[in-house]
């Protein structure tokens, strides 16, 4: 609910359980007042009236920088973090020559000048493929128009509400009324005011192989940036944030304050800490080489922030991210089932060793064990017998394919599963006839050489003419085969970012890879996307509106993909993390795993199988075979419900995690032991979410029930452990409520 009260011209916007609240104080600034849980016996009309002045106790408090102003500019007093900068041309009134040499004008300042509710507001980046989400109801937006006395030009803030996760998606929308061009220098998608404090940062950082690390440390006076200064989202740290009092939260009780950028370019979050204790987070794109020109006439808007408050600790907080992510933010047309297939991969099973009789082969055997949808990966196309050559050249090799890919195609759909393909669309190599053709479609700048990584370079999607190249390539291949499915790579960081669209490749790259997704989508909505660079290099809540998947981590040894698991588990949902099974000796890590810890790690995401299915023996298969029969049975749990992370890895060495559906009636327990503590009994864990006054049968993965303990049990003592478990031992449990009263 939003409430606006014109005489203290004070806005609150409620929640289900948190609230926030600003104000246009007596200059017709917006000054933010207050954000957090709201006590528990709050009613709707209890609101923050404002009529308590913010007051001004010392010198420095005059600076801009001494008040909460909703949005941070360079110009007035400023000389900490702002939200945006801005170089103005002249002043729009006559000015004396004398003062000419003081152009361009560096100074915005915002006042308050309208503003409305609206139920149908978008951010910037708003998937445009036309497809449902899992919640379609209209959510409240509020939109308050500030406008610059002195010059031609506003800012419209957006606070987009969905009360039942406590999250507001903020957004701005940057325009210029003049009739000259603006530059903007730095614009981030909102500052947010947390209530003074030190605070502890959770964040994840990384590389390929070891994606979501977390980490968690106390903000220190000044700043800390967290960035990537790429055309994707990166591996080295990921655009989110959790944030609490030191101290004062843990994984199920305290406030936490969260954001997630729905971004998937250059970004950075900036917090600063001021000798207040106030907490500044700027969140947006990454002020370095940025440059924006607004066009007379012409508005920008941002992409958006997704933020909000859990008062039920760091799981509270990841539980409302993933409920949003899978009901607002997940395309989910009916042409598509509501849980992720079991998907067989063959790039561990192959690599570039490709042909049609062991795909075949491979497509066969995925089939027998209960594979669902059948992804064929890289080396299909062009002259790509290694990662030297034929990125680019989108066509099907006569040397893999000599019959197109039609009968691997109609093999796959007569054994009963869907059939998907690797792509990597923005990359060439210089070994290509697309390169040979077009050496001034790659990134580069003039006089330099042109660094490759991975042997490709970057496609500039500045022009146009390269973007409709990527799109006519990927809809001819939609057009000529059933294609469901299609894994969208990207396999290195950008250098030398020269492009026909000068600085602005930043901004256009990413809406070009959301272009070309979108209008894909649309054309075929039973088409399915997974997102990939190199792993984890492109996660985000932006890429999330356009994939239905993606590609956790390369890194598919099972122990270590657990730490990977957990970091990622803090923003996004189990419903989006592929996890693969692969082989017994680990091709990244080379350690040596049993298939239950393989399986029952990969079973905590969407199930994926990566072996060489060729190699396995009978008996082998009919063990996947059981394991992936048990995962059908879970997965609507899995993919569905609230996780609770019971054991966290730093504190155990074990992890164990629920995920639970809303009505307590059926949840999941699942727990793998990654480090041996020698005299540590594995101690049982008490669950969540259950209802304490029912029965629950408790199923392992051979349909055997194996225990049956009241609701209540459940959630005070647990589920006994085991003494004396080693590295790798790994269980799931099925639980379903049996009878309602016990
Ligand atoms: C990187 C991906 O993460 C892998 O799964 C695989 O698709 C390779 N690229 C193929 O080049």
């Amino acid at each position: 609910m939003i409430h606006y009260n014109p005489t203290t011209q004070t806005f609150n916007l409620i929640m289900r359980r948190s609230q926030y609240a600003m104000q246009v104080d007596e200059a017709g600034r917006l000054i933010h007042l207050a954000w957090g849980p709201r006590p528990v016996d709050a009613t709707p009309d209890d609101l923050i009236t404002g009529q308590t002045p913010f007051t001004q106790a010392n010198f420095s408090s005059h600076e801009q920088q001494g008040r909460p102003d909703e949005y941070l500019t360079y110009g007035d007093t400023s000389y900490h973090e702002v939200s945006l900068k801005v170089n103005f041309p002249a002043l729009p009134t006559a000015m004396s020559a004398a003062e000419a040499p003081h152009l361009p004008i560096r100074d915005v300042r915002l006042r308050y000048a309208h503003h409305e509710i609206v139920h149908d507001a978008q951010p910037g980046y708003a998937p445009q493929h036309g497809l449902p989400t899992g919640k379609t109801d209209p959510r409240e937006t509020l939109r308050i128009t500030l406008q610059d006395p002195a010059q031609p030009f506003r800012v419209t803030l957006c606070y987009r509400l969905t009360p039942e996760q406590d999250i507001i998606e903020r957004w701005a929308e940057l325009e210029n009324l003049g009739d000259a061009p603006l530059t903007v220098e730095q614009v981030y998608t909102a500052v947010l005011h947390l209530p003074n404090g030190y605070y502890d940062l959770t964040a994840v950082n990384g590389a390929w192989g070891q994606e979501f690390t977390a980490t968690r440390e106390p903000l220190p006076i000044g700043l800390r940036l967290v960035e990537h200064r790429t055309l994707h989202t990166g591996h080295r740290a990921n655009p989110f944030f959790l944030l609490n009092r030191c101290g004062q939260a843990w994984e199920e009780s305290g406030a936490v304050y969260f954001g997630q950028l729905a971004y998937s370019g250059s970004w950075r979050l900036t917090f600063e800490t001021v000798h207040s204790l106030n907490l500044r987070v700027h969140a947006g794109y990454n002020p370095f080489d940025f440059e924006l020109t607004l066009h007379p006439g012409s508005r920008h808007k941002t992409p958006a922030l997704i933020c909000g408050v859990s008062g039920d600790g760091w799981g509270g907080a990841s539980r409302r991210l993933h409920a949003f992510l899978r009901e607002r933010v997940l395309p989910q047309p009916p042409q598509l089932p509501a849980w992720r297939p079991v998907l067989y991969n063959s790039w561990e099973a192959t690599y570039f060793n490709l042909s049609e009789q062991g795909q075949m082969e491979l497509a066969r055997k995925a089939a027998a064990i209960g594979v669902e949808l059948f992804c064929v990966d890289d080396g299909w196309f062009g002259g790509r017998r290694h990662d030297r050559a034929g990125l680019g050249d989108w066509f099907v090799s006569q040397d893999v394919f000599p019959n197109g890919l039609q009968p691997l195609i109609d093999e796959v759909h007569r054994l009963g599963m869907q059939f998907g393909l690797w792509v990597e669309p923005e990359m060439v190599n210089a070994d290509s006839d697309l390169y040979r053709a077009h050496p001034d479609w790659a990134l580069h700048f003039p006089g330099r050489p042109r660094t490759e990584g991975r042997n490709q370079l970057i496609l500039d999607l500045g022009r146009p003419e390269v973007q409709a190249y990527i799109y006519h390539c990927l809809d001819d291949l939609l057009a000529a085969d059933d294609i469901a499915f299609i894994k969208w790579d990207y396999n290195r960081s950008q250098t030398e970012p020269g492009s026909v669209a000068g600085k602005e490749i930043w901004l256009r790259h990413v809406a070009g890879v959301y272009d070309i997704m979108d209008r894909l989508r649309q054309k075929y909505p039973r088409l399915a996307i997974q997102s990939c660079s190199g792993g984890g290099g492109r996660i985000d809540a932006g890429v999330l509106a356009r994939a239905d998947q993606v590609w956790t981590s390369d890194n598919t040894d099972a122990l270590a993909r657990v730490r990977i698991q957990e970091g990622f588990s803090l923003a996004y949902p189990a419903r989006t993390m592929e996890a693969w099974v692969t082989h017994t000796q680990n091709h990244q890590t080379g350690r040596i795993l049993d298939l239950n810890t393989r399986f029952h790690v990969a079973m905590r995401g969407v199930l994926g199988i990566g072996s060489s299915l060729n190699a396995l023996s009978e008996r082998e298969l009919q063990q996947y075979r059981q394991y992936i029969t048990f995962y059908k049975r879970i997965r609507h749990v899995v993919q569905g419900g609230d996780l609770y992370r019971l054991q966290r890895l730093e504190e155990f060495g074990a992890s164990a995690i629920q995920y639970v559906l809303p009505d307590g009636a059926e949840a999941v327990y699942s727990v793998v032991v990654v480090e041996h503590k020698i005299g540590q009994l594995r101690p049982s864990t008490p669950l969540r979410g259950l209802d304490s006054r029912a029965t629950y049968a408790l199923f392992d993965m051979h349909n055997r029930q194996v225990r049956r303990m009241s609701g209540y049990e459940l959630m005070t003592r647990g589920i006994p452990g085991h003494a004396g478990v080693g590295i790798g031992y790994a269980e799931t449990l099925y639980l379903q409520k049996v009878e309602s009263t016990i």
